[in-house]
């Protein structure tokens, strides 16, 4: 057994489903407290200075005062791909979008090539780098998206390094087919029939090797309109794979409607996002993925955070590693920009970064609190209260990582 002890406070949020409207800022602030775990799993939880007996036999690590959350769950990324795109930045500074770069043949399109020139062990190391540095910051589930092979062979070979970095390293990778990242060279101009290529090659041999658990695509003016959008993640759910959309991005072409309509379990983005795209999300119960980090990248202004709160959509708040428009992996930073830009309370953050991040890529059973049963994953940080972890930025605030009841640092 091991004993997490001296913990100053422990604070969660409760529950296996994603909390939203006011219940998003109810945290459990337990002071004074303990963590017993067994079999990496919680088994008791203490409070007001309360231990378990102790024996010989239990291991026992000493907060030192200081904040315990549950690990922090990135409930979105792209962190497999070849090459980088700095050299974007001076075409970016001069005034070229997002969207411009990508209509040129660069942007996601660079990165394509690149990936497609690596091996699958060459991209395996490469993005073990990734997950190892993840893990220092406090990140102990990740989920990961394909969508730089865009062909048969390219994208089961980045869902193949999903699957590797799952079973060898300490983290949890979810995988997620994004094959409709981008229209392929191979197939420019003719967008319906790539999204059939990939819903009658690609897509079945994703399930038949096991490679995904989420479909999702790229909804976005100039990239796959909402007919495509919808017969792709129709496809996939068709062979059991849950929806994710990137939606409302940079237009709101009616991404976050679709995502209400399929009752997708989470729309990601949603910078541009309308009223309709709200309501529909909220009678959907799909939970709301916002990447700050992206909008500062990209410059542009920050998803309507306070205004899902307010109408009952759960938020959860994930990185966006990827080398074009977010190149930071560190969450951390997005729960400052949480804080600061999203003007969300520090108890709405954590649960966004935990237990609403568990639930938007379908782990809100097992993960994303600190309740008698769930997975021992839990961060000891180097600050007294969540407020600090959401002030300070720049630091890694990280003093000790426990994932799956095993220490990591
Ligand atoms: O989530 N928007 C689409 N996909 C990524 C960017 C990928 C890239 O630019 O390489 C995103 O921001
Ligand atoms: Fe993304």
């Amino acid at each position: 057994m091991l004993l997490v002890k001296n913990i100053g406070v422990l604070q969660t949020p409760l529950g296996v489903h994603s909390l939203k409207g006011s219940a998003q800022a109810e945290n459990l602030k337990l002071r004074n407290a303990a963590v017993a775990i067994s079999d990496g799993k919680i088994t008791a939880i203490y409070k007001d200075g309360e231990l378990p007996k102790l024996s010989d036999d239990i291991q026992v690590i000493d907060a030192e005062n200081c904040l315990v959350t549950p690990g922090l769950v990135d409930c979105h990324t792209h962190l497999v791909f070849g090459g980088w795109r700095h050299n974007e930045i001076p075409l970016k500074l001069g005034g070229a979008t997002y969207l411009d770069i990508l209509k040129a043949g660069g942007g996601i399109l660079d990165t394509v090539r690149h990936t497609r020139e690596m091996s699958e062990d060459e991209l395996y190391f490469k993005s073990k780098g990734f997950i190892d540095e993840m893990l220092h910051l406090g990140v102990t589930t990740v989920e990961s998206k394909s969508g730089y092979g865009l062909n048969l062979k390219d994208e089961l070979k980045m869902l193949r390094v999903n699957k590797r970095l799952d079973k060898n390293t300490p983290i949890d990778v979810v995988s997620t087919f994004l094959g409709a990242h981008a229209i392929p060279p191979e197939y420019s101009d003719r967008p319906d029939e790539y999204i059939d290529y990939l819903c009658e090659v690609v897509l079945p041999e994703v399930k038949r090797n096991d490679l995904a658990e989420f479909c999702d695509v790229f909804c976005e003016d100039s990239v796959f309109d909402v007919a495509q959008s919808k017969k792709m993640l129709l496809a996939g759910r068709k062979l059991g794979l849950g929806s994710k959309i990137h939606a409302d991005e940079i237009e709101a072409i009616g991404g976050a409607v679709l995502a209400g309509e399929l009752g997708a379990v989470s729309a990601e983005h949603l910078i541009a996002t309308d009223e309709r795209g709200m309501d529909s999300m909220r009678e959907g119960g799909v939970t709301a993925a916002l990447l700050p980090a992206t909008s500062f990248y990209l410059g542009k202004t920050y998803a309507p955070a306070r205004e899902m709160i307010k109408k009952g959509i759960p938020v959860a708040i994930a990185s966006d590693f990827n080398p074009g428009s977010c190149p930071s992996l560190n969450l951390q930073f997005a729960i400052n920009l949480g804080y600061l830009k999203y003007r969300m309370l520090p108890e709405e953050i954590l649960t966004a970064v935990t237990l609403n991040a568990a639930c938007a890529i379908a782990r809100g059973e097992s993960i994303g609190t600190i309740e008698i049963g769930k997975q021992a994953d839990l961060v000891i940080w180097n600050a007294p209260n969540f407020e600090m972890v959401c002030y300070r930025f720049g630091s890694n605030q990280i003093k000790k990582v426990i994932k799956k009841g095993e220490i990591l640092q």
